[in-house]
C-alpha cells in the first residue's frame, strides 16, 4: 500500500533520541532550548532574531490554544476559524471557553473566505485563526486587514505549512503570532510536538509560564538546569511543555527541512502537471513558496468516491482533509451554515504526499488515477 502520508525518520534520529537516554535527562532542558534557538534563527534567517521570541510545546493543538489564552481570549469571547480544518483548531478554540464561529471558505484555495468571515464578526469578537490548507495560506493580507479594521488578534494555524515562504519571508516570520504542529506526519515531526511564535514579547512570556502549569519563570530556571521549589501560580497552567526526546528528533528533522521541502514541492508538480484537469484540479498553493502538506484534489462530486476505491484497489491510500467542522454535534448551531466548505468536502481527495516516495511512486499514482473508469 502507497500509504497518504508517513513520518520520514531513520538512524539519525535514533541516534538523537539515544543521545538524550544516555544524557538521563528526558524532560524539557538542554535539547528543548536548543530546538527552539535553532527554529527561531530558521524562520528568521538573518539578524532580525531578536524580534521575535519561540516557545516549543507538547503538540500543534496545544500551541494553539496556549496562544488564545495568552492573548487574554475566553468565556464570552468569539474566533472566527475556517470551517475546513481539522477538529484540532476548532477543539483548541473551544478548549479556551470561548465560541468557536465556523467560517466558509475559498473554493480554489480551501482557505477562510475573509468576506464570508465579516459578516460574522459581532461586539464579541476577539481573534481570527487563518489556518493554512494544505501548505497554502490563501489571502493573508486581507485576514490582516480584517484583523486590522476590528481589532481582532490573529493566530495563525500554520499546522500544514512549516517551511512555506509569505512575501519572502518563512512563514512566523513576519504576523501576529504563528503557531506549528510536528506531529508524526508534519513536514518535520518531533513524533508529537508544537511551537509558537510571536513578536508580542508579553504573550510569549505568558505562554512560557502556561506550558508549565503557570508555574512563573520556570522555563528560565529548567533551562539552567535548576527547578523551582518556592514560586507562585496566577493562573490556569498546563503541563504542555515539550520534552527533550521530542525535540531531539526535531532537531535532526530540522536539517533535514531543506531535502523534504524539494521533495514534497516536486511530487505537487509532477500531481499538478500530469492529472488531467477533467479528472480533477489541485486546491491551488502558491507552489514556489509553498511547502505542500498534502496534496488535495477536487474531483467531480459524483465521481470521487469511485476514483477514491480505484486507488485503493491498486494499493494507494487516499483521504478527505476534512469534514468541515460546523457540521460535527459539538460546533453545531453557532454557524449560518459554510456552503462551499460542505461543496469541498464532496469534492475533495487527498493523495499520497510525504517523503518516503519516490518519482517512480507518484508516476504510478497518476497513471492509475489517468487510467481509472470513470
Ligand atoms: C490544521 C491543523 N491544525 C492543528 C493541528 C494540530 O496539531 P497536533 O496534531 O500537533 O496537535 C493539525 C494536525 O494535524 C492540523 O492539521
Amino acid at each position: 500500500m502507497l500509504k497518504l502520508s508517513q513520518a520520514c525518520v531513520g538512524i539519525e534520529e535514533k541516534e538523537a533520541v539515544n543521545r538524550v537516554i544516555d544524557a538521563l535527562y528526558l524532560g524539557m532542558g538542554a535539547e528543548v532550548r536548543l530546538f527552539e534557538q535553532e527554529l527561531l534563527a530558521f524562520i528568521m534567517e538573518d539578524s532580525t532574531i531578536s524580534l521575535r521570541q519561540i516557545a516549543c510545546v507538547n503538540t500543534g493543538t496545544s500551541a494553539l490554544q496556549l496562544a488564545l489564552q495568552a492573548c487574554g481570549v475566553g468565556a464570552g469571547d468569539e474566533i472566527l476559524i475556517p470551517s475546513m480544518t481539522y477538529a484540532a483548531s476548532f477543539q483548541a478554540a473551544s478548549a479556551t471557553g470561548a465560541t468557536v464561529i465556523a467560517c466558509d471558505v475559498d473554493l480554489t484555495t480551501g482557505c477562510i473566505d475573509t468576506v464570508d468571515a465579516e459578516t460574522r464578526i459581532t461586539s464579541k469578537t476577539k481573534a481570527i485563526m487563518p489556518v493554512h490548507y494544505a501548505g497554502g495560506y490563501g489571502e493573508l493580507a486581507d485576514v490582516y486587514a480584517l484583523a486590522q479594521k476590528y481589532n481582532l488578534r490573529v493566530i495563525e494555524d500554520a499546522a500544514h505549512s512549516f517551511g512555506s515562504t509569505y512575501q519572502g519571508k518563512y512563514v512566523g516570520a513576519t504576523g501576529d503570532i504563528i503557531c506549528f504542529s510536528f506531529d508524526g506526519l508534519k513536514n518535520i515531526t518531533c513524533g508529537e510536538g508544537g511551537a509558537v511564535i510571536s513578536g508580542d514579547k508579553s504573550v510569549m512570556k505568558r505562554i512560557q509560564d502556561l506550558r508549565l502549569l503557570a508555574i512563573e519563570n520556570d522555563t528560565e530556571k529548567r533551562f539552567s538546569g535548576q527547578r523551582s521549589w518556592d514560586f507562585d501560580i496566577k493562573e490556569q497552567g498546563w503541563r504542555y511543555h515539550m520534552s527533550n526526546i521530542n525535540a531531539a528528533i526535531g532537531r535532526t528533522q530540522l536539517k533535514k527541512l531543506p531535502h523534504f521541502s524539494e521533495m514534497r514541492k516536486k511530487f505537487y508538480r509532477m500531481y499538478y502537471d500530469g492529472i488531467p484537469t477533467a479528472i480533477g484540479t489541485p486546491i491551488q498553493i502558491d507552489r514556489h513558496n509553498c511547502v505542500p502538506y498534502p496534496f488535495v484534489l477536487r474531483v467531480n462530486a459524483t465521481k470521487r468516491d469511485q476514483l477514491a476505491e480505484h486507488l485503493n484497489k491498486h494499493g494507494i491510500e487516499t483521504g478527505i482533509h476534512y469534514k468541515p467542522n460546523h457540521l460535527l454535534s459539538y460546533y453545531k448551531g453557532h454557524d449560518k451554515g459554510c456552503p462551499v466548505a460542505e461543496q469541498l468536502w464532496g469534492e475533495i481527495l487527498s493523495l499520497p504526499m510525504h517523503c518516503n516516495l519516490g518519482e517512480d511512486d507518484i508516476h504510478f499514482i497518476i497513471k492509475t488515477i489517468c487510467n481509472a473508469d470513470l
